[in-house]
């Protein structure tokens, strides 16, 4: 299963060249798309969890397919506390037999739409100290350049999300449009090559076993916060 993924294949070889008119234009307009009830309630769960578990900050672990980076997160950080979010019900309620001892007890898993979430957020003001977005679909053909996260009318709502964003991909061009995308939105990023010790995913460990590159941006010092609560 693992050391089979194929390369990203596209006609992009550089940034796409309606990049930043498109940001530019989500910039500009308000996203109006109606909030779905389903991610309401589903956020608002994970955050009363948040709330009952005590005054830590928060971390979001967006589109966390089965979850592992979720668990991950949530030991390497056990002084805050994890949501992962995932609008696939199948992957989120999947046997987790791949983790091994009790889980931790400072995350939960929501499943939602993060285009409603990330929205949310940013209306309630949720302070989110740490923002992973960890192997999104890249979304490599041409024509789809608004089904990626930063040419999605959500973007700037994403941007403003988490002292600390992390994204990641095995596609460099990706990143680097993450990357421009976000500077755009008056948050500098910084591109690098990801040479994980240990893989955090299961995307992850796929793309490394079949030898990909991988790619990150990363985004930090929007200052500490507290908690927020
Ligand atoms: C390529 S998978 C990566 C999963 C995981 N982060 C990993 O690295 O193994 C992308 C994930 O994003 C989720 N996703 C895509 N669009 C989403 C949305 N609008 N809301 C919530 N999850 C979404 C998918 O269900 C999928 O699990």
């Amino acid at each position: 299963m693992f050391a089979n993924s194929r390369s990203i294949v596209s006609a992009q070889t550089g940034a796409h060249d309606h990049l930043a008119a498109l940001v530019a234009r989500h910039l500009q307009q308000p996203f109006r798309k109606p909030i779905g009830e389903a991610s309401r309630r589903a956020l608002e769960t994970a955050l009363t969890c948040w709330r009952r578990h005590g005054d830590v900050p928060l971390i979001l672990d967006a589109g966390c397919g089965v979850g592992e980076s979720t668990l991950r997160l949530a030991q390497r950080y056990p002084d805050h506390f994890v949501v992962g979010v995932d609008q696939s019900e199948k992957r989120l309620a999947a046997g987790k037999d791949w983790w091994s001892g009790p889980l931790p007890d400072n995350f939960v898993w929501a499943r939602a739409d993060l285009v409603d979430v990330w929205r949310l957020l940013a209306e309630q003001a949720v302070p989110v100290a740490r923002h992973y977005v960890l192997y999104p679909n890249p979304w490599p053909k041409i024509g789809h350049l608004a089904r990626r996260w930063h040419g999605h009318a959500v973007f700037p709502a994403l941007a403003a999300c988490g002292d600390y964003l992390e994204c990641r991909s095995n596609w460099q061009i990706y990143i680097d449009e993450f990357a421009q995308a976000l500077a755009m939105t008056g948050r500098p990023g910084t591109v690098q090559r990801w040479l994980p010790e240990q893989p955090m995913t299961p995307f992850e460990r796929k793309y490394a076993a079949s030898g990909h590159a991988l790619w990150r941006c990363v985004s930090e010092g929007r200052g500490e916060t507290g908690s927020g609560k």
